[in-house]
């Protein structure tokens, strides 16, 4: 199936990313090599198009180039198609890839800005084949990568009732995990596992009293961050990021790191924190959308922006 050429979903602190990462860009001296700003996080393509607008519309700034990764192979092919003259001309390339393998894609070249924006996109979580949302009819999978690990139906098709609670616990902070776990298991044996994100949304809200499930956010959001954190492997990836992804980034050069929930951000966080270490925070505070920003894309209403430089040596 080819991938849908547009995109639904609207980049977040965009403006605010784009002048962070490319001031080093501005203080390089006249004469200095071209040199790469790296999107980790592709998506629907919205930061990667300001950065390559910005350095367009600045003749000091034209030769520095772009790459931009994603992990999702439909995000990757819409990229291309909509980046296809950039892409022809030399200032950006696409590759289908994950944060652990951008060590190895970046050797040898200049790196002197890299961001990534966690998560998931609106594309992704409306697209109803992936079963990322609690109204999707379509297969429980929600995997970001479909071509590779295991599926949320696979995990919870094979996993003791006590690694689910974990799971459920760890990564969502749900209190009802041991519940809902076992009532996952309980349809698990009565041959009644869900198919659909929307079946195991429905699962879980029977297991909240009543009160309970009409509440601002759906009873499973929890439950569905934390499966999707597991089935993506998404902090094992941040951390991979966080710990060898941006030694790619030159000395003087920034990282731009999107979060949306406290288990990411708290990692972002201890990573540009050590005073002795190779980053230095230039965000005390996360920037997070100012209100408007909140009425135009509810979705960034969650979303933390922490900024760090490479120390000198
Ligand atoms: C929030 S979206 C990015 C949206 C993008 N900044 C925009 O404005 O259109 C996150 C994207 O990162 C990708 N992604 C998440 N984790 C990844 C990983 N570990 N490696 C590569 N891509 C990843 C997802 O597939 C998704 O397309």
């Amino acid at each position: 199936m080819s991938a849908p050429a547009t995109t639904v979903h609207v980049p977040i602190l965009a403006p605010e990313i784009t002048r962070w990462l490319l001031e080093p860009f501005r203080e390089l001296p006249p004469g200095a090599p071209a040199h790469w700003l790296v999107d980790c996080t592709l998506g629907g393509g919205g930061h990667t198009a300001l950065f390559l607008e910005t350095l367009a519309a600045d003749p000091a700034l034209a030769r520095h180039k772009v790459l931009s990764i994603d992990q999702d192979l439909e995000a990757v092919e819409r990229g291309r198609t909509r980046f296809e003259r950039e892409i022809s001309e030399g200032r950006l390339e696409i590759v289908h890839s994950r944060f652990g393998e951008v060590s190895t894609l970046v050797r040898g070249r200049p790196v002197l800005g890299l961001m990534a924006d966690l998560g998931f996109s609106s594309d992704q979580i409306e697209d109803p084949n992936r079963g990322l949302s609690f109204r999707s009819e379509g297969p429980l999978d929600m995997r970001l990568d479909t071509a590779s690990g295991e599926s949320c139906r696979e995990f919870l098709a094979r996993s003791r009732e006590e690694e689910i609670a974990r799971v459920l616990w760890e990564y969502g902070e749900e209190r009802l995990s041991r519940r809902i776990a076992s009532r996952i298991v309980e349809a698990r044996r009565r041959g009644e596992l869900p198919a659909t994100a929307k079946g195991l949304a429905e699962l879980i809200e029977r297991v909240f009293p009543p009160a309970a499930r009409h509440g601002r956010i759906h009873p499973a959001t929890r439950s569905f961050q934390a499966l999707r954190i597991h089935v993506n492997r998404e902090l094992e990836e941040l951390d991979s990021l966080l710990e060898s992804v941006i030694l790619g980034v030159a000395p003087g050069g920034r990282v731009a790191i999107l979060s949306f929930h406290s288990l990411e951000d708290r990692k972002v966080k201890l990573a540009f924190k050590t005073k002795e270490g190779p980053f230095r925070a230039l965000t005390k505070k996360p920037i997070e959308p100012d209100e408007a920003e909140i009425r135009a894309n509810p979705r960034s209403r969650s979303a933390k922006l922490r900024v760090a430089e490479r120390s000198h040596p």
